[in-house]
C-alpha cells in the first residue's frame, strides 16, 4: 500500500520511516526544498537515536522516498498522514494555519477515494474543519474520510514509541477508513498493542488529556518536593512509596526544574485555552502551567542561594535541552535558568552533548566548553540542569581541583546527597 506523510519535520519524519519499516511504500513531503534534499541522501535534521540507520536502510530498499511534489504524493497513495507543526500563537492558541493549507491542497489534488489521517496535536474541532475545508477546495467530487491519529512519541525513543506503543487512538466515522488504517499498523498487533476506537472528536482530546495528565504528575511530584524542603523530608521516598500504588503508578514522578520541549508546555496552554474557548475553565491544568513557572524560579533563588552572590560569580551549567537524548533546547528550563542568572549578573560556562548549535543562537553570552571538564574549569559554583547519562559518573576528584569552591546544585537529583557531602561539597538538590 502506498502512503503520504505531508510535513517532514520531528512526527512526521518517525512516522514515514516507521511505517516504511513496516514494509509499506512511503512518500514524505516538504515544502522546504532543502530539507528534501538531505532527506534524499539521507541526513535527518533531526537528533532522534536510532532515526537515521533505519531510514537510510528503507531508501536504499526503495521503500521510502522524499518529495517537495504534493500533488504527486496525494494521488499515488491511499492514505495520507498530516504532521505539520502547530505551534502556538501568542495568546496561547494553536496555529492551525499549517493544517488549514495542507487541507486546501489535499482537496484540490484528490484524484480519488482518500483516507486523510491528522497526526499532528491538534484543538478538538479539527477534524470537522478539515473536513469542511477539503470539500470547499474539491475541483471534482471525490469521496474520502478522516481519522484522528494522536501520537504519543517521545522525544529521543520515539522510534521504541512508535514500534512498541501503550496503544494506538483512531478516531473516525467510517469503518472502512479505520479498517484501511488498522491494515497499517497490522504489525503491532503481534504484540498486541490495544487498539481505542472512537470518534474523532474524543481521539483529539485523548492526546491533549493524556498530555496534561504526564504534565499534571509532574507539577504535583515538584510542589511535593517543594514542601519536603521545608519538612525535611525525601521526595524520592514519597515518590516510591507513591509509586507502589498501582492506581499511581511510578512514572512521571521525577522532581526537578519542571517540564520543558515542544509538548507539555504548548500543549497545557491549548488545552487549557481550548476549554476556555468553550467555556470551561481547566482548573487543574491552569495550576500545572503555573506551577511549572514557578518551579523554574525557584530554582534561580536555590542557585542565588547556593552562590551567595551571583554577581560576578562564574557557573559551570552541565545540560542545556529539555531532557537527555535530543538537542532540543524549546522551552528548556536551563535556558530560562541561565538567562536569569545572566540577568543577575552571573557569568555562564556551559557544556551540552548535542544543545550547543541551538543554545549558542538563543543566548550567545554563554562560553561553551568542549566538555564537562571544561566547563567546571575556574567556576565557582556546577550546576546540572540535565539528566544526560555522561553526567551521572563524573571525576569529582577532577571537579574538586577545577572548581573554585566545591558548590553543587544538581536540578535532577541525580547525586547522592550524603555522598557528595562525603566528598566535600556543599551539594543542593530538589526536594531533599
Ligand atoms: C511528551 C510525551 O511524553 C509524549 O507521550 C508525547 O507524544 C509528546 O510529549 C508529544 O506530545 O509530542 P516529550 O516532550 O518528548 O514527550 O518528553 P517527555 O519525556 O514526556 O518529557 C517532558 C518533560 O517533562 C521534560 O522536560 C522532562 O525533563 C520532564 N519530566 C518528565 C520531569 O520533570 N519529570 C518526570 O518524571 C518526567
Amino acid at each position: 500500500m502506498n502512503i503520504c506523510v505531508i510535513g517532514s519535520g520531528y512526527v512526521g519524519l518517525v512516522t514515514g520511516t516507521c511505517f516504511a519499516e513496516f514494509g509499506l511504500n512511503v512518500v514524505c513531503m516538504d515544502k522546504d526544498e532543502d530539507r528534501i534534499t538531505q532527506l534524499n541522501e539521507g541526513n535527518i535534521p533531526i537528533y532522534e537515536p536510532g532515526l537515521e540507520e533505519l531510514l537510510k536502510r528503507s531508501l536504499r530498499e526503495g521503500r521510502l522516498t522524499f518529495t517537495t511534489d504534493l500533488k504527486a504524493g496525494i494521488q499515488q497513495s491511499l492514505v495520507i498522514f498530516i504532521a505539520v507543526g502547530t505551534p502556538s500563537n501568542a495568546e496561547g492558541d494553536v496555529d492551525l494555519e499549517a493544517i488549514k493549507e495542507v487541507a486546501a491542497s489535499i482537496g484540490q489534488n484528490m484524484n480519488d477515494y482518500k483516507v486523510i489521517v491528522t497526526k499532528s496535536t491538534v484543538p478538538v474541532g479539527t477534524g470537522q474543519m478539515v473536513e469542511n475545508i477539503i470539500k470547499e477546495n474539491q475541483s471534482e467530487a471525490h469521496s474520502f474520510d478522516l481519522i484522528s491519529n494522536p501520537e504519543f512519541l517521545r522525544e529521543g525513543s520515539a522510534i521504541e514509541d512508535f514500534m512498541r506503543p501503550n496503544r494506538v487512538v483512531l478516531g473516525s466515522r467510517s469503518e472502512q477508513a479505520l479498517a484501511i488504517v488498522k491494515d497499517l499498523y497490522r504489525p503491532l498487533y503481534l504484540l498486541e498493542t490495544p487498539f481505542v476506537i472512537t470518534n474523532i472528536e474524543t481521539a483529539e482530546l485523548i492526546k491533549y488529556a493524556s498530555n496534561a495528565f504526564l504534565a499534571t504528575k509532574i507539577s504535583f511530584i515538584n510542589e511535593i518536593a517543594n514542601l519536603c524542603e521545608l519538612v525535611d523530608g525525601d521526595v524520592h521516598q514519597v515518590a516510591r512509596a507513591m509509586g507502589l500504588d498501582n492506581r499511581i503508578g511510578p512514572k512521571f514522578l521525577h522532581p526537578g526544574p519542571g517540564f520543558g520541549g515542544s509538548c507539555f508546555p504548548k500543549d497545557t496552554h491549548g488545552f487549557a485555552h481550548l476549554a476556555r474557548s468553550k467555556g470551561y475553565n481547566l482548573k487543574i491544568v491552569d495550576a500545572v502551567i503555573a506551577v511549572n513557572k514557578n518551579q523554574r524560579e525557584r530554582m534561580v533563588d536555590k542557585i542565588e542561594e547556593a552562590a551567595g552572590n551571583l554577581v560576578g560569580c562564574d557557573i559551570a551549567f552541565l545540560g542545556l535541552t529539555f531532557k537527555p537524548n535530543t538537542d532540543d533546547i524549546r522551552e528548556a528550563p536551563a535556558i530560562f535558568i541561565i538567562q536569569k542568572l545572566i540577568e543577575k549578573g552571573a557569568k555562564v560556562k556551559a557544556f551540552d552533548p548535542a544543545g550547543m548549535p541551538s543554545a549558542r543562537q538563543v543566548i550567545p553570552e554563554v562560553e561553551y566548553a568542549d566538555d564537562a571538564y571544561g566547563a567546571v574549569q575556574g567556576c565557582d559554583l556546577l550546576v546540572i540542569a540535565t539528566e544526560w547519562n555522561q553526567f551521572r559518573n563524573l571525576d569529582w576528584g577532577r571537579i574538586q581541583k577545577l572548581l573554585n569552591k566545591r558548590v553543587v546544585v544538581d536540578l535532577r537529583n541525580i547525586y547522592d546527597p550524603s555522598r557528595m557531602r562525603e566528598l566535600g561539597f556543599a551539594y543542593t538538590s530538589v526536594g531533599r
